[in-house]
């Protein structure tokens, strides 16, 4: 069967199972490309006619095998692939971690502009995960160093496989901590993507999720345990002049209502995506008195 039809074809089959898409794509016809293109080793850059050919039958076995575990089993392509992409960089991507999709990419790639005019000094990724966004602030950054922190060892494991694919050992760290409690010093731009889905969400979700990390995921019966106690203790490990990039998904209202502030900075994305804030020493500080 030549590529091009194999995957219509499989877009097809996967509109048809009800896939979700929402790691790293969002649609059937795209999920199909991602799977076909990751299995075979194909160059994004280019496109499915460019690429167009018969498939060798070992090919079309092994993408057959894919196409059943991400139908069957519901797995999510990433990590059938074992691999991701993030803010234009490709990174190892496994269960250890989620699976890499925040919209805080786009930031990264705008060089957080208007917020931030340079590089920023010291960088933190507080629940880094696998690291995507510290290592791809550390690329579009290059004389920052860069914190990756997380409670997870083996995220932190994967981090580490990560750091070395950008072989970034040189300015790149890993520390295992529970929020801030294990790490030094401060910080002139903490990014956050911390777990906030509420316990009702996580029943209801579909069931790619289950093959992620619940640690990476679940924020308590609200959603904000973690992203309350991280803005609590933001306060003192922002240096002035710096920014806290925090996604909180759609908790807004809660968040909103729990520390009786509505003026929460949320940002806008051209490519999709919401949930996103931003805070300044200042407002921080503000928070953390409330
Ligand atoms: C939503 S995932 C984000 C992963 C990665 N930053 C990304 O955007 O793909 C949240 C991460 O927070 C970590 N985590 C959960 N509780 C934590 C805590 N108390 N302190 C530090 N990290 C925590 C989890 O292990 C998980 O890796």
């Amino acid at each position: 069967m030549l590529l091009q039809d194999y995957i219509t074809r499989l877009a097809g089959q996967f509109a048809a199972a009800g896939i979700y898409c929402g790691h790293g794509t969002n649609n059937a016809y795209d999920e199909a490309v991602f799977l076909v293109f990751g299995s075979l080793g194909l160059d994004y850059l280019l496109s499915v006619a460019e690429q167009n050919r018969e498939l060798a039958p070992a090919e079309a076995e092994r993408l057959e095998q894919l196409a059943r575990a991400r139908i069957r089993q519901r797995i999510p392509t990433a990590y059938l692939l074992g691999k991701a992409w993030f803010a234009g960089y490709e990174f190892h991507c496994d269960r250890r971690a989620l699976i890499p999709r925040s919209p805080i990419a786009e930031l990264i790639t705008g060089g957080f502009e208007p917020l931030l005019s340079g590089n920023p000094g010291r960088i933190l990724d507080l629940c880094c995960g696998g690291g995507c966004i510290g290592i791809a602030c550390a690329l579009r950054f290059p004389s920052s160093e860069v914190v990756l922190a997380d409670i997870s060892a083996v995220a932190l494991e994967l981090a580490r496989d990560n750091i070395r694919l950008h072989g970034l050992e040189e300015r790149v760290v890993t520390r295992q901590s529970d929020l801030f409690a294990a790490l030094a010093g401060d910080f002139d731009l903490i990014v956050a993507n911390p777990p906030y889905v509420s316990r009702e969400e996580l029943e209801r979700l579909p069931p790619e999720y289950r093959h992620e990390p619940a640690l990476g995921l679940d924020g308590g019966a609200d959603g904000i345990d973690i992203v309350a106690r991280l803005l609590e203790q933001a306060a003192n490990r922002l240096g002035p002049g710096g920014w806290l990039i925090l996604e909180t998904g759609y908790s807004a209202d809660e968040l909103q209502n729990h520390f009786s502030e509505s003026s929460f900075l949320w940002l806008e994305f051209e490519h999709g995506g919401a949930g996103v804030c931003a805070l300044n020493h200042s407002k921080l500080k503000k928070l953390a008195g409330k």
